[in-house]
């Protein structure tokens, strides 16, 4: 596995597989690596025959007073992982490469971007959509894979996408949740034992609500349930539980498919997030 820290380094492999004919998958990370993220490196050796990651810790993302300064960073780890599951090469620009002095371009993506998130977290995704505009033109990839676990994240770079115009297939590949229901995340590590157990109402609400909704029930009132169980599961702020159209975002108030429960909520200061599909079973 290549390491590269230069964007020339990554030019030149890239331009060596190409000319050589082959298929190139990109997978951007901003490393403390999982099986979350090792699921996108899997799904990308099935589909391309070069897979090329990337580690950034992306400050464009973090507003102030988030947690840019303690994400956990963890390179020799993530690396290892990385080989092992079959990364032809590893990016690991610098905040500086990215983003020289001077600097002035931003990619804001309107209406998918302002609710939800995009709301909370004011910033937050126009800080992603450069930064992963900028990871595609130096990787140029033919695919690239985001997680479904950040929902709303990888509808914005769809619509970036497809608005740009630039000829990359972007794959969602379904959230890997560990064995008690709770989404894997980075941030789980910021959680004790005890937040952790008590984490467990977000998966919990959202298939509760699943179920209710699936049943005939009224979505506002499973919506409504769902936030009454996180507050009494310890979660203090609670930024929306909504049922959404899963192209656009927008919020339903009736099941109409394809629709997504979503939800975030901060637990001892830690902000999850988590969502489900709602969809009647086909036969
Ligand atoms: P990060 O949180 O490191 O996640 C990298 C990729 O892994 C994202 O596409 C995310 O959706 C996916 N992922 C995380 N947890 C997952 C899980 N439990 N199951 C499946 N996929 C999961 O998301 C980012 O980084 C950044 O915003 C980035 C896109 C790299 C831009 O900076």
């Amino acid at each position: 596995m290549q390491i590269v820290r230069e964007s020339s380094g990554l030019a030149g492999a890239v331009q060596r597989w190409r000319a050589a004919g082959e298929r190139i998958a990109l997978v951007p990370t901003m490393g403390a690596l999982h099986a979350g993220h090792l699921a996108l490196v899997e799904e990308a050796r099935t589909r391309a025959g070069r897979v090329v990651a990337t580690i950034f810790v992306n400050p464009l993302q973090f507003g102030p007073g988030e947690d840019l300064d303690r994400y956990p960073r963890q390179e020799q780890a993530d690396l290892a992982m990385l080989e092992a599951n079959g990364c032809d090469l590893v990016w690991l620009p610098t905040a500086g490469q990215l983003y020289p002095p001077g600097f002035a371009t931003s990619v804001s993506v309107a209406e998918v971007s302002e609710r939800w998130d995009g709301q909370a977290r004011p910033g937050h995704f126009e800080g992603v959509a450069t930064v992963v505009a900028k990871l595609l033109i130096a990787a140029a990839p033919d695919i690239a894979l985001f997680g479904e676990k950040d929902f709303q994240q990888l509808a914005v770079i769809r619509r970036m996408v497809a608005d740009l115009g630039l000829s990359v297939e972007i794959v969602g590949v379904p959230t890997v949740r560990d064995s008690d229901g709770l989404a894997l995340s980075s941030r789980n590590s910021y959680l004790s034992a005890d937040d952790r157990r008590r984490a467990l109402a977000l998966p919990g609400a959202l298939q509760a609500a699943r179920d209710a909704i699936l049943g005939g029930g009224e979505v506002e009132a499973a919506l409504e349930v769902a936030r009454r169980s996180l507050a009494e599961a310890g979660f203090a702020r609670i930024d929306y539980v909504a049922l959404v159209d899963e192209a656009t975002l927008e919020p339903l108030d009736k099941l109409a498919a394809p629709a997504r429960l979503i939800a975030a909520a901060t637990i001892s200061g830690t902000r999850l997030i988590d969502n489900v599909r709602v969809e009647h079973a086909t036969v």
